[in-house]
C-alpha cells in the first residue's frame, strides 16, 4: 500500500488516482480503501489541491441535485423519519460492490431534503440475516420502554433476509425485526428479541412501514406478502397482531408487491381526508419493470377499503425510474406536507447502468397531494417537487411572449445568456394547444458531436420520454427499446399544458400541470448534452412563459 500510495500521489491525472482508489475500495473492502482515502486526503491537502470529497462528485454521470452514496450500490430509500430539524434518509446499501449484495442500511441526514450529509452505515447484517427495506418512527410516548435519557427512541423496523435460508430452499427466510437509536440516529442497538414478526411460511414477506394510528392509539404495520399487503397492529412496536390482508383482487399483479406505505391526505379544496396506500410492484409497471401504484380509500386502523373502482390501477409516476418510494414519518404538524422520495432506477437494468464508482440515485424530494375530479369522482395523487429546491436556483431567465415553432425551426433555449449551457437545469414552459396544430412536440437536448438526442413532450395527447437515442443505451436491451408514454393520462387539445422539468447529468423529472402527473427517467449521454430546444415534428406548436434556471450542485 505504501508503494501504491507513493506512485498514486505522483500520478499526474487526479481523476485516475480517484478511479484507482475506488477500485481498491471495491477490491480490498472498505477498511483499506478508507485508509487509503484518508492518506490521500492528507497528501492532497498538503499540496493545496482541492478537497478530495469535492472531486469525488465529478464523475461523468454523478447527479448534482440528487442524493447518491459516495460509492457503491444503493437501492430503496428506508427509514425516512424527521427528528430535531433533520430529515433522515436510510437506504438499501451494499458497501462492498456496485451491484446488489448483502444489504446494510446506509444513512444520510439533511436540513432541507436537498443537501445531504453522509453518515456511517447504521445497520449491518447479523445472524438473522441482511437488512432489507423498512421504515423508522419516533416513539414519542416511549411505548417500547427503550428510552434512557433525553431523546425518545428512534425505532427502525425492517425485514431481515436470511440468505442461507433462501439458498437451502426454505421459504421462511424473511422476518421483521427492529432496532433503536437514542442519539438522533447516530448509533443503533438491535433489539435482542428479534424477530418481532416471525415468518409463518410465506416466501415474500417484507418491507414494513409503520405509522402511529391516532384514532385507535396503536402502531400499524403494513408490509408486502407476494400479491397482498398485510396489516398488523401493536401497542409497543414489539408485540404484533395480524389484522387483515388487502389487494389480492385489486390493482396490478404483473409481479410481486413490495415497499408499501399508508397515510392520510386531505382532498384539495375539500374538508375531507382519505387514506392513500402506495404499493410498488416489480415487474408489472406500465412501461415495464418496476413501478409504484396507489389506492385511495378508507382505513379504520385494521382494514383498508378501496374507494376507487377496483378495476382501476393508478400509477404514481409514469417513468421507468421511480421505484420503492415511501414518505417521511413524523413531519411536524405545522408543516403538514406528505413528503416522498423514490429510488431512481428500475430492476430491469439498475445493476448494469454505466456509472463506475456508485450505482443509483434517489428522486428529487416531492410532496404528495390528493385531488378529486368533480366530474368523474376519481381520486388522484399528485407529486410536486418540494419548494426547498428553490435554494439551488441561479440565473433564472423568464420569457413572457408567445413563440411558435414548426417543422423547420426550433427555439434554442441554450443560447439565452453568454454562459455555456450546462446541466443541472430547470425548464418551465407552457404550451398552448388551442393555438397549435402539432400533435408531436416538446423539449430536446442533444449533442451534435456525438449524435445523442433526448426528447420529451407530447405525442397524440400523451406525455412521452424518448431516450432511445440518448447516448449510452446498450448496457441492457430493455433500457431504451422504445419510447415511454403515460398510459391513462391524456391531455385534450384545447388546453394549456404546463411542464416543469428538472434535468440532471443522468436523469430527468417531468411534472405536468403542477404535478398532475409525472415521469422520471434516467439517461446516459456519451459526453453530455450541449444544446436545448423546443421542437415540433408535425405542424406548429405555440408556447409561452418559458423560464430557464441554472441549478447549483448540492455537493
Ligand atoms: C425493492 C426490494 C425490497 C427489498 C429490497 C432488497 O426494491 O426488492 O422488496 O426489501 O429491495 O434490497
Amino acid at each position: 500500500f505504501a508503494a501504491t500510495l507513493h506512485l498514486e500521489s505522483n500520478a499526474r491525472n487526479e481523476r485516475q488516482v480517484l478511479r484507482s482508489i475506488r477500485k481498491r475500495i471495491n477490491e480490498t473492502g472498505m477498511k483499506y480503501g478508507l485508509l487509503l482515502l484518508f492518506a490521500l486526503t492528507l497528501i492532497s491537502c498538503s499540496k493545496e489541491q482541492p478537497a478530495l470529497v469535492f472531486e469525488l462528485q465529478e464523475e461523468q454521470y454523478r447527479p448534482q441535485i440528487h442524493f447518491t452514496p459516495e460509492a457503491n450500490w444503493m437501492n430503496d430509500p428506508n427509514g425516512m423519519v424527521y427528528y430535531e430539524d433533520e430529515y433522515h434518509l436510510f437506504y438499501q446499501y451494499h458497501p462492498d460492490s456496485t451491484v446488489w449484495g448483502p444489504m446494510h442500511w446506509g444513512h444520510a441526514v439533511s436540513k432541507d431534503m436537498v443537501t445531504w450529509e453522509r453518515l456511517p452505515i447504521a445497520l449491518y447484517p447479523d445472524s438473522l440475516g441482511d437488512i432489507f427495506s423498512g421504515s423508522a418512527v419516533i416513539d414519542w410516548k416511549n411505548t417500547t420502554g427503550f428510552q434512557n435519557g433525553e431523546h425518545p427512541p428512534m425505532v427502525a423496523i425492517f425485514t431481515q433476509h436470511l440468505m442461507e435460508g433462501e439458498r437451502s430452499g426454505r421459504i421462511d427466510f424473511q422476518t421483521q425485526g427492529i432496532a433503536y437509536s437514542l442519539d438522533k440516529g447516530r448509533t443503533w442497538t438491535v433489539y435482542d428479541g428479534n424477530p418481532v414478526i416471525p415468518n409463518p411460511g410465506i416466501k415474500d414477506f417484507r418491507d414494513p412501514k409503520v405509522i402511529w394510528h391516532e384514532e385507535s392509539e396503536k402502531w400499524v404495520m403494513v408490509f408486502a406478502a407476494g400479491d397482498r399487503i398485510k396489516f398488523y397492529t401493536s401497542s409497543n412496536l414489539i408485540d404484533w397482531q395480524f389484522e387483515s390482508d388487502y389487494g389480492m383482487e385489486e390493482g396490478a399483479h404483473g409481479g410481486v408487491w413490495e415497499c408499501p406505505d399508508i397515510f392520510k391526505l386531505r382532498i384539495e379544496g375539500e374538508d375531507r381526508e382519505k387514506w392513500v396506500l402506495l404499493v410498488s410492484i416489480n415487474p408489472g409497471a406500465p412501461n415495464g419493470g418496476s413501478g409504484t401504484q396507489y389506492f385511495v380509500g378508507d382505513f379504520d386502523g385494521k382494514t383498508f377499503t378501496n374507494s376507487q373502482y377496483p378495476e382501476r390501477t393508478s400509477w404514481l409516476d409514469y417513468g421507468r425510474d421511480n421505484y420503492a418510494g415511501v414518505t417521511w414519518s413524523d413531519i411536524p404538524e405545522e408543516d403538514g406536507r406528505r413528503l416522498f422520495i423514490g429510488w431512481m432506477s428500475n430492476w430491469d437494468y439498475a445493476q448494469v447502468v454505466p456509472t463506475e464508482e456508485w450505482r443509483s440515485a434517489m428522486t428529487l424530494p416531492r410532496s404528495l397531494h390528493l385531488k378529486r375530479n368533480d366530474q368523474t369522482g376519481v381520486y388522484s395523487v399528485e407529486s410536486r417537487p418540494v419548494k426547498e429546491l428553490e435554494s439551488l436556483e441561479s440565473d433564472k431567465i423568464e420569457m413572457k411572449y408567445n413563440a411558435k415553432v414548426g417543422k423547420n425551426n426550433v427555439y434554442r433555449f441554450d443560447q439565452r445568456n453568454d454562459k455555456q449551457f450546462q446541466l443541472p437545469y430547470k425548464l418551465e414552459v407552457t404550451f398552448d394547444l388551442s393555438e397549435s396544430s402539432s400533435k408531436y412536440f416538446g423539449i430536446r437536448l442533444d449533442n451534435p458531436e456525438t449524435g445523442d438526442v433526448y426528447e420529451l413532450g407530447f405525442k397524440d395527447g400523451r406525455l412521452f420520454s424518448d431516450r432511445t437515442k440518448s447516448g449510452n443505451t446498450d448496457f441492457e436491451e430493455r433500457f431504451a427499446k422504445e419510447i415511454h408514454y403515460t398510459q391513462t393520462r391524456n391531455i385534450s387539445d384545447d388546453q394549456k399544458v404546463e411542464l416543469e422539468v428538472f434535468f440532471d447529468h443522468s436523469s430527468v423529472e417531468i411534472f405536468v400541470n403542477k404535478g398532475e402527473f409525472s415521469m422520471t427517467e434516467l439517461y446516459f449521454p456519451k459526453q453530455g448534452y450541449m444544446r436545448g430546444m423546443i421542437f415540433s415534428k408535425e405542424g406548429e406548436v405555440t408556447f409561452n412563459g418559458l423560464t430557464t434556471t441554472s441549478l447549483k450542485s448540492i455537493w
